[in-house]
């Protein structure tokens, strides 16, 4: 018996059009398999489409005899250019069948190898290029791997040569085929009475067509194929022809085949029509594939520095350091491996569609599907099913397509792509990668880049920006003299090579401070080192420690600040981690360090496990300790002490080592500032693009007045940012007014102060141009930091009181007590003086304060609401000063966020989870859910992402959630919502009551409530249930030691050790935290 195929609730006429993502249709499609399942129906202006979302389902629909190849909507629009081409033809057209059976050999083994030397000349300009413009280039992959498979493509299949790189532009022929096929969706997905009073539309359609074919349609011949080229390239198309017939050669190209062959079944050959149609599919189809299928797979090797190692190693050993030769191909394993990952996890086409012959029933006699019905096959998430690819199904492992396991998938598991293309492509992009491979490291240019994805004919990633830095090596050499690490704009000063108010740039040692960081803090430690360098004699360049993967200068002190994720890397270090990891011998030999690392003990079993992994890793392999090595705990009272002492201890390591000529002002660290009186250039300043602008759409508070406030906040993201449930928003926050006041206040300077900043050293603030003062302080530095023992010793040197001076060198006597306790910042510490005691110059004081961090918020939402929105659920930090109870500290982010309105538009950017918090794949698994406060917020979108699930017919887990908040009534946030997901069938709630536990049987947080209803939990984890918690990192500890008390109790000789080392081995891979403590 079967049962309706599930499908998003219609809207009359135009049934199921708004639900689809016309940017990224393939979003709106995985989203909807998330929602509906293995399979739902969607009705296009009332045509039904079938969505096939698994394995078994798929396997179904390629037996050949039941399933047809469909050429519906978007493809039926394309036929305008492409019409009997072997693209889009129907199977029944008579010129489909002479084109297949006449190309086929012209794609054998033999035909393709003799296109060796052809692709090899074209990679070489690729290469090239990437090695003239230098290593801080910012190169788009998407861009130059067009270019090169474009005309690769050209000159294979017409002899044609397109030199594409030999133009600045983009290749317009590519970007015009992505509109024209972007506008076949649409208009597929128009009604045709909205359609005809579309002019506009349809207009661009037109041109886009004529572009394509060169002219237009109704006279097509032969020149009209070159016409069409000569839209590409600037070369008479009718000297070309003229030429190829006047000069006829032997090559077997596609286009003399054509031009030359007839049919071996029928004796036909191809008319002009369909020579056009089909050198047009050629260009049209191949080169595109290939290019995104290149562009996913730089993505993904950088992404994963262990395989981007390996590749290397392989490519160097195959090739031996030599040119690639044709017989190297073969013995690839490994990017062969690299390359079918890459396209199981980015088909190139994601979904392609069939049809059945006659009424058929699927999926084990559940799903009727009438005769003809298109049916999507979506690649893209068929893909990714754990039932064939196993739990790790969305990461990139090459390893699973190796050493045999790739044949041993079941059938059809692996969508092949395109017979015509195949061996084609894999000989192009195999060579193209390996050369890449040969010469270069790559790295993205924002080290947290996180894949989008744009769509057209094929799939490419979003914005994928990278570098190339040429290997210093052939095989490896690691340790070079001189440096060229990049830096980015607002990190290099433009006046770096002046002299700055005291020292000559010139006479300086090299210095090289690289950090790896998240959030900012070792970034902000390593940028504090750098901006005193100059005062000691040293020229510091500042970057990222993936900056430096492969080169670790010789030719002066190399300072590492850097912190570890999870026991792992920060998102700009993991090259270097992994290069580090990867070295043999003394390759560091003539390198001398420094490290600091930053921790924080929450994390006790990776305990600055990347830092001290840095640091064994250099001593091991020839780098020299200059000093011992520094480690701090970011929650604790002393941190910044620690790095203080660290500093000082540095300066005085690295003074000793290097001849250097040192500055003895106190002052000469700061800033030169020049005061200027206009205001001239602020409007400049705010023209900036806004690309990356986030929308306010909603603000509210979620608690009752009287308890601390809690808010929600939603945003419209940036056009093509996706999220997942559990992700997090990254904020650049910026300084409550009240604080920049306070600055502008003692130093007696007007809101509208302009100012021109230059500075010796790196420094994140905007330096040789007029800015706003105002704008310098309310979004360029941390104002309310504490101060450090080193910023006193600099406020001591330029007091002028005895009295004054005694009360600075008491602060830093008694620094625990009386700065880091009441967390007193350098302007707190001003402000306790008139300005006449502590002589502080602007500039001094500007380069005092660490540049502006980041701020990281749990996403509340799940993009199965609303794929264009993310909600943040925020606890505003506004509580009597620790310093003064009589004033307020506000805590910088959650008050920058409180204060917005709908339409501010915000610096945003999607941050991947750490450590797999999110919904489980498998929506049936139960879940355990923890959270207090504010830490409710990712638990929120997973329940709302059940919610959607279930509602769309999907059969759900139970979220047995544990709250935690004072009061029923002050700050039970989302109760209604809760509420009403309760009665749905999705959520068992328990709440904690902490003020007021007797309305929640006795228990008064979460871990108490977790040992009351212990049987509850007990069966549910026995029943598979993924356990989650967030919070504080005291609501995690306290439900870890709860939970051991548990297993106490079941088993009371276990001893409390004994007890939670059980725990994390049964929750070993069923367990994640996310907990942060403001
Ligand atoms: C992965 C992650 C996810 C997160 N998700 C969320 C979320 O979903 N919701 C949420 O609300 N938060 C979340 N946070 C916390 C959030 O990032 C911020 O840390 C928090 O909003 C506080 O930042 P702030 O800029 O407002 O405060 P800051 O300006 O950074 O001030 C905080 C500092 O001030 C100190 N301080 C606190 N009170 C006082 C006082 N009375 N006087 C003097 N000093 C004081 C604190 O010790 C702390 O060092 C998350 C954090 C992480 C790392
Ligand atoms: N992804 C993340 O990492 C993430 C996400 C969101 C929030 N957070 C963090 O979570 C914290 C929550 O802050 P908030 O202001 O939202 O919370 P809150 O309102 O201050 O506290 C929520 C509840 O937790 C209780 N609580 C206090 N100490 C506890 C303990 N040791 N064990 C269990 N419960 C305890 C509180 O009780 P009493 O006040 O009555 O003692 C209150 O009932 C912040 O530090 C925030 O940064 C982290
Ligand atoms: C999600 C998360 C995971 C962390 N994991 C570790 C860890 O494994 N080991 C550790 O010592 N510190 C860990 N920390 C603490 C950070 O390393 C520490 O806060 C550091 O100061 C952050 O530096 P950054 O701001 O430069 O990124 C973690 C912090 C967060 C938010």
């Amino acid at each position: 018996m079967s049962v309706p195929i599930p499908q998003p609730p219609r809207i009359p006429f135009i049934g199921n059009v708004a639900q689809l993502d016309t940017t990224v249709p393939l979003n709106g499609f995985v989203l909807l398999a998330k929602q509906y399942g293995e399979i739902f129906k969607i009705d296009i202006l009332g045509r039904p489409i079938i969505s096939i979302n698994t394995y078994a389902l798929q396997q179904e629909l390629c037996d050949q005899k039941k399933f047809r190849k469909y050429l519906g909507g978007a493809m039926v629009q394309a036929r305008v250019l492409g019409g009997d081409g072997l693209f889009t033809a129907f199977d029944d057209e008579p010129n489909w069948g002479i084109a297949h059976r006449l190309l086929t050999p012209a794609f054998n083994a033999v035909a393709i190898r003799d296109m060796f030397d052809d692709m090899q000349d074209l990679t070489d300009q690729l290469l090239l290029k990437w090695e003239r413009f230098g290593p801080e280039h910012i190169i788009d992959p998407s861009e130059d791997y067009t270019k090169a498979t474009l005309d690769i493509l050209a000159l294979c299949t017409m002899s044609l040569r397109l030199n594409s790189f030999y133009n600045e532009e983009p290749p317009r022929f590519g970007s015009a085929v992505s509109e024209f096929l972007k506008e076949c969706f649409l208009r597929s997905a128009r009604p045709s009475l909205l359609q005809a009073v579309m002019t506009s539309s349809s207009r661009k359609f037109e041109e886009l067509r004529q572009y394509l074919w060169g002219i237009p349609s109704d006279s097509m011949s032969i020149p009209i194929l070159l016409s069409f080229v000569f839209g590409v390239i600037k070369t008479d198309c009718a000297v070309v022809l003229k030429d190829r017939r006047a000069n006829p050669t032997d090559k077997k190209d596609l286009l003399n085949t054509m031009l030359n062959s007839a049919d071996p079944k029928t004796g036909a050959r191809l008319n002009d029509d369909s020579i056009i149609k089909n050198l047009l599919t050629f260009l049209v189809a191949g080169h595109e594939t290939s290019s995104g299928t290149l562009s996913f797979m730089t993505y993904y090797v950088i992404k994963n520095p262990e395989v981007w190692r390996k590749l290397q190693n392989e490519v160097d050993e195959v090739t031996g350091g030599q040119r690639l030769q044709y017989s190297h191909l073969g013995r690839f394993s490994f990017l062969e491996a690299c390359m079918r990952e890459t396209l199981r996890l980015a088909p190139a086409a994601p979904m392609r569609t069939v049809a059945p012959y006659e009424d058929t029933v699927i999926g084990g006699g559940k799903y009727f599907l009438p005769a003809n019905t298109p049916c999507l096959i979506q690649t893209f998430t068929t893909q990714r099913d754990p039932a064939v690819w196993g739990a790790d199904a969305n990461e990139f492992r090459p390893e699973r397509m190796m050493d045999g396991k790739f044949e041993k998938y079941p059938p059809n598991a692996f969508q092949a792509p395109c017979l015509y293309w195949s061996a084609i492509r894999l000989q192009e992009m195999k060579m193209i990668m390996a050369c890449v491979v040969q010469k270069f490291d790559l790295s993205f240019i924002d080290p947290s880049y996180t894949l989008e994805i744009q769509q057209g004919l094929s799939i490419k990633p979003k914005d994928l920006r990278i570098r190339a830095r040429p290997r210093t090596s052939g095989p490896r050499l690691y340790a070079t003299p001189s440096y060229s690490m990049p830096q980015n704009k607002s990190t290099q000063s433009k006046s770096s090579n002046r002299a700055g108010p005291a020292i000559q740039a010139d006479k300086l040692v090299p210095m090289y401070v690289l950090y790896g960081s998240n959030t900012g803090t070792s970034e902000a430690f390593a940028q504090r080192i750098a901006s005193a360098a100059a005062t000691y004699g040293f020229a510091a360049k500042l970057g990222t420690l993936d900056s430096a993967t492969g080169n670790l200068p010789t030719d002066g002190p190399v300072v590492i600040v850097t912190a570890s994720y999870e026991g792992l890397p920060a998102d700009n270090a993991a090259q270097f981690v992994d290069w580090l990891g990867s070295l043999k011998s003394n390759e560091l030999k003539g390198v001398r360090f420094a490290l600091f690392g930053c921790g924080h003990s929450d994390w006790d079993r990776t305990l600055h496990k990347i830092p001290l992994l840095c640091d064994q890793l250099m001593a091991s392999h020839g780098a020299e300790r200059l000093m011992k090595t520094g480690l701090g705990l970011s929650g604790a009272q002393d941190f910044f002490e620690v790095f203080d002492q660290f500093e000082a201890d540095l300066w005085k390591a690295l003074t000793t080592k290097y001849t250097v000529t040192q500055s003895q002002s106190s002052t000469s660290i700061g800033f030169d500032i020049e005061i200027i009186d206009t205001v001239a250039s602020r409007a400049d300043t705010l023209n900036q693009p806004d690309a990356a602008l986030g929308t306010v759409k909603e603000n509210k508070v979620l608690t009752q007045p009287g308890h601390p406030v809690k808010r929600h906040i939603e945003f419209e993201l940036p056009e093509g940012l996706t999220y997942r449930a559990g992700d997090y928003l990254s904020i650049l926050p910026q300084n409550p007014p009240r604080d920049v006041q306070r600055v502008l206040a003692r130093f007696n300077l007007s809101e509208k102060q302009m100012v021109v900043l230059s500075s010796i050293g790196p420094t994140s603030l905007p330096t040789d141009q007029p800015v706003s003062l105002y704008d310098v302080l309310l979004g360029y530095v941390e104002l309310s930091q504490p101060a450090t023992t080193q910023d006193l010793r600099i406020m001591m040197g330029v007091a002028t009181t005895d009295s004054t001076r005694a009360a600075l060198k008491e602060m830093r006597s008694s620094y625990q007590a009386k700065i880091l306790a009441p967390r007193l910042s350098v302007l707190d510490i001003l402000e306790k003086y008139p300005s006449s005691d502590i002589n502080l110059p602007l500039g001094v004081f500007l380069r005092l304060l660490p540049p502006m961090r980041v701020r990281q918020y749990s996403i509340s939402s799940s993009p199965l609401w609303n794929p264009q929105h993310a909600t943040l659920s925020i606890s505003v930090l506004e509580s009597p000063s620790l310093a003064d109870k009589n004033k307020i500290f506000l805590g910088v982010g959650s008050n920058y966020l409180s204060q917005l309105n709908p339409g501010d538009r915000v610096q945003i950017s999607v941050r991947e989870s750490h450590g797999g918090f999110h919904p489980p794949e498998d929506p049936s698994t139960p879940i355990i859910a923890f959270g207090a406060g504010s830490g409710l917020a990712p638990l929120r979108g997973f329940i709302q992402e059940r919610a959607l699930q279930k509602s769309s017919g999907r059969n759900v887990g139970k979220i047995l959630l544990f709250f935690g908040c004072r009061d029923p009534e002050g700050d039970y946030i989302y109760k209604k919502q809760l509420d009403e997901w309760v009665k749905l069938g999705v959520l068992d709630i328990r709440p904690a009551f902490s003020r007021d536990p007797a309305k929640s049987d006795g228990c008064k947080y979460v871990q108490d409530r977790l040992w009351n209803d212990r049987d509850d939990v007990t069966d549910l984890f026995d029943d598979n249930a993924q356990v989650f918690i967030c919070g504080s990192s005291r609501v995690a500890k306290g439900v870890m030691s709860k939970w051991a008390e548990i297993l106490r109790s079941n088993d009371p000789t276990l001893s409390a050790e004994d007890a939670m080392k059980r725990l994390e081995e049964t929750m070993q891979g069923r367990y994640a935290t996310d907990v942060f403590d403001a």
